[in-house]
C-alpha cells in the first residue's frame, strides 16, 4: 500500500474537530472548555471521559484511555493506523490518492460523495412518505408497519420508508431536486428502461415498498431493502440494491452501525438471517445483533464481527431451523470458526425467526434460547442425527466426512481431542481413524487459508498472488470484457468450484461480484472497495507482465486450477484408503471414490485439450 503522505494526514487532521467527531458516535456534556461522557473504554457510572477542543484530544480519569481524533477511531471502531485515517478523510470529504493527483480516483471520490448525498436524501424522503404520506399507499404502509409491532418511533430510529407504489412520485422528486440520471442509474435507485437506449429513460427499482435504508457501519446510507406489503404478490418478498460503488451485498450488515458498541462491549454478537429480526432484537434490548442479507455469508463478514467483537469473540447463530437455514449456519460457523470467532447454535423451533419468535413469546422467550446456545458442533451432531443413520456403515462415512472440518476449525488442542473422541464414540470408529480425518481436513485448511490472513494488519504490505493462474483470471477479470461477461455467467458454477482452491479468497470476491464493466474509471473505484493488502495484490496482477490474454486463457487457468485442487484431492483420498483397520465398506467406499476422481480428473484435461485446440 503506499503510504499516505503527510501533508494529507495533517489536512485531514486540520479538518478534524475532536468534539464534532465524538459526538457523532455518542452525545457529550459541555462543562466549561470541556467536554464528557460515560468513558466508552471502560464499565462506569459516572463519566470520566473528557475531551478538550484546545488540545484536540481525549483523557479517560477511569481508565487512561488517551489520545487524539486518529486514536480515537482506531480504538473505537478497532481500525489500524492507515484505515482510520482514510475514514477521518472520508468523513471530512478529503480525497487520499496514491499518487497526488490521480484525476481517476478524484472523480471516484466525488462520485462517491454525491451518491452519498443522494442515499441519504432519499432514505429521508421515503421515511417523510411513509410517517407523512396522505396517500392510500402511504396509510396501508403504516398499517402494515402497525401490524407487524413497528410504531413511529422505531420508524423514526431506524429511518424506515415507503417507496410510492407509483414509481413516477419518487422520479419525480428526484428530477426536482436536480439528480442527474446518470447519478440515478450509478445508484441502483433507478434503472433504464433499455440498457441500450438511455433516451427511453429511467423507472424507479423500488415501488410500493416498506423501506429500509442499508448503512455501512459509519452510519451512512450505502443502499436499501425494500419488503412488499402484500404477502400474496408475486414478485420477490424483499429487493435490495444492486452492488454499486458503494454496496457490495458480501459485504454488510444491516444494524452494524448501531450495534458495534454493544457487540465491542459484550465480546458477542447474535447473527440473524433478516432485518426484521434485527429491529426486534434491538428494540427488546438485546443489542449486539447483525444481520447479513439473507444468508450469504462471506470470510469478509466473519473478519468484519471479529473486528468489532475482538479477541474473545463468540457469535450465535440464529438461522431458520430448516434445511437452507442448515447449510447457511454451516457455512458461516466454517467462516467465522477459521477467522478465530467462537460460535454457537441459536436452535429456534421449526418455522419461528427472532422476530416472529419475540412478537408470540416475548424476548425472555429467545433471551432464553440465546443462554442455551450450544457449541456449533453439538448442534451439528444432532442435526446430522437426525437424518443419518449411525448403524449404517455408509452413513458413518458420511457423519465422519460431515464433521471433520468443523472439528478440525477448533484451535484448543484440549477441546479438539475431546469432542474427536466423543465423535468417535458416538460413531462406533476408531478415534485413530476420526483422528486422521481431523488432521488431514486441518492440511486442507491451512491450503486455503493461505490468501485470509489473521495476520493481516501487520503484513499486509506483503500479500501477492502466487498462482499464476489466479493472476490471469484476475486480470482478465479486469480488463477483458468478455472474461467479465462470462464470470457473471459462470458465476454459480465457478464458486461451488473455486471454493476448494489454493489462493481462492481474492478470486472468489472477485467473482462473486465482477466490476460492472472493464473501464479504467470503474475500475479504480471497484478497487477501493477492497482493504488496502488486497487492493494491492490485485494492482499488482494489473500492472504485472503478461502475453495478450483473452476469454480463452482464463477458461484455461480455470480448468488448471480444478485439476490441481482435484489431484490433491485424490491423493488425499489414496492416503486415506491405504490406512491400517479400515473395514471393508470404508475401503470399498474409497475405492470407488479414486475410481470417480480419476474418471473427473481424465474429463477436466479433456476439457483443457480442446480449449486450446479452438484457439491454435
Ligand atoms: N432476503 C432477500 N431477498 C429475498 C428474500 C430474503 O434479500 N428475496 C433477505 C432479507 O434480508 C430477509 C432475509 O433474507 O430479511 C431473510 O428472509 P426471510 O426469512 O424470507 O424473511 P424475514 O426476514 O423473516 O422477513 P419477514 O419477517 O418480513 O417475512
Ligand atoms: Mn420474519
Amino acid at each position: 500500500m503506499a503510504l499516505i503522505p503527510e501533508n494529507t494526514i495533517q489536512e485531514v487532521l486540520g479538518a478534524t474537530d475532536i468534539v464534532e467527531l465524538i459526538e457523532g458516535y455518542f452525545p457529550l456534556q459541555r462543562k466549561g472548555q470541556d467536554f464528557w461522557a460515560v468513558c466508552p473504554f471502560h464499565s462506569e457510572k459516572s463519566p470520566s471521559f473528557k475531551v478538550s477542543p484546545s488540545r484536540q484530544s481525549y483523557y479517560c480519569f477511569g481508565c487512561n484511555a488517551k489520545g487524539s481524533a486518529i486514536g480515537f477511531v482506531m480504538e473505537y471502531e478497532n481500525l489500524d493506523y492507515p484505515s482510520a485515517i482514510r475514514r477521518l478523510a472520508e468523513r471530512v470529504s478529503i480525497t487520499i490518492t496514491q499518487s497526488e493527483d490521480d484525476p481517476l480516483a478524484r472523480a471516484a471520490a466525488k462520485q462517491r460523495a454525491q451518491l452519498l448525498e443522494l442515499h441519504s436524501k432519499a432514505a429521508d424522503w421515503f421515511h417523510d412518505y411513509l410517517m407523512k404520506g396522505k396517500e392510500p399507499d402511504a396509510r396501508n404502509a403504516r398499517n402494515y408497519l402497525k401490524g407487524r409491532g413497528l410504531n413511529g418511533d422505531v420508524a423514526n430510529r431506524w429511518n424506515i420508508g415507503f417507496a410510492p407504489a407509483n414509481g413516477d412520485v419518487f422520479a419525480q422528486w428526484a428530477r426536482e431536486n436536480n439528480y442527474r440520471g446518470k447519478l440515478m442509474a450509478a445508484s441502483g435507485l433507478m434503472s433504464l428502461r433499455e440498457e441500450t437506449n438511455p433516451s427511453r429513460g429511467l423507472y424507479s427499482r423500488f415501488r410500493d415498498r416498506v423501506m429500509f435504508p442499508l448503512n455501512n457501519d459509519f452510519g451512512e446510507t450505502v443502499a436499501f431493502s425494500g419488503r412488499i406489503l402484500d404477502p400474496n404478490a408475486k414478485t420477490a418478498k424483499y429487493v435490495n440494491s444492486p452492488e454499486t460503488e458503494l454496496f457490495s451485498k458480501s459485504k454488510i450488515f444491516f444494524g452494524l452501525d448501531k450495534s458495534k458498541r454493544a457487540i465491542s462491549k459484550s465480546q458477542s454478537v447474535i447473527i440473524c438471517e433478516g432485518q426484521l429480526d434485527m429491529i426486534s432484537c434491538f428494540e427488546s434490548g438485546i443489542e449486539n445483533v447483525v444481520a447479513p442479507l439473507g444468508t450469504a455469508f462471506t470470510d469478509h463478514h466473519s473478519r468484519t464481527l471479529r473486528r468489532f467483537a475482538g479477541e474473545r469473540a463468540e457469535a450465535l447463530l440464529c438461522f431458520d431451523s430448516d434445511d437452507a437455514g442448515y447449510k447457511a449456519s454451516i457455512r458461516a460457523y466454517r467462516s467465522l470458526s477459521s477467522t478465530g470467532v467462537f460460535v454457537r447454535a441459536v436452535e429456534l423451533p421449526p418455522g419461528e425467526d427472532p422476530d416472529s419468535l419475540i412478537s408470540t413469546q416475548g424476548v425472555s422467550a429467545f433471551r432464553q434460547l440465546i443462554d442455551n446456545a450450544r457449541p456449533f458442533y453439538h448442534f451439528q451432531i444432532d442435526h446430522l442425527n437426525e437424518s443419518l443413520n449411525i448403524n449404517d456403515p455408509r452413513d458413518r462415512v458420511t457423519f465422519a466426512n460431515e464433521l471433520a472440518p468443523s472439528i478440525s476449525i477448533i484451535a484448543d488442542p484440549v477441546a479438539r481431542e475431546a469432542m474427536i473422541n466423543e465423535v468417535a464414540t458416538r460413531l462406533g470408529i476408531a478415534a485413530n481413524d476420526f483422528r486422521n480425518r481431523v488432521a488431514n481436513s486441518v492440511k486442507e485448511k491451512q491450503r486455503l487459508s493461505t490468501f485470509t490472513p489473521g495476520e493481516q494488519v501487520t503484513n499486509f504490505q506483503h500479500l501477492t498472488v502466487e498462482d499464476v493462474d489466479v493472476r490471469i483470471l484476475l486480470r482478465l477479470a479486469l480488463t477483458d470484457e468478455n472474461t467479465r461477461c462470462w464470470m457473471e455467467e459462470t458465476r454459480r458454477d465457478a464458486l461451488a468450484q473455486i471454493q476448494i482452491m489454493p489462493c481462492a479468497d481474492l478470486l472468489t470476491e472477485v467473482w462473486q461480484s465482477p466490476p460492472e464493466s472493464t473501464k479504467l474509471n470503474i475500475i479504480n473505484a471497484y478497487l477501493t472497495k477492497f482493504p488496502p493488502e488486497k487492493e494491492n495484490a490485485i494492482r499488482d496482477v494489473l500492472i504485472e507482465r503478461f502475453a495478450n490474454l483473452h476469454l480463452e486463457d482464463a477458461q484455461r487457468a480455470l480448468l488448471r486450477l480444478r485439476i490441481k485442487a482435484l489431484e490433491d484431492t485424490r491423493d488425499t483420498t489414496k492416503t486415506m484408503a491405504t490406512q491400517p483397520n479400515l473395514s471393508k465398506s470404508q475401503i470399498l467406499d474409497f475405492t470407488s471414490k479414486v475410481e470417480s476422481q480419476r474418471k473427473e480428473l481424465l474429463d477436466l484435461k479433456k476439457s483443457l485439450k480442446n480449449i486450446a485446440i479452438s484457439k491454435a
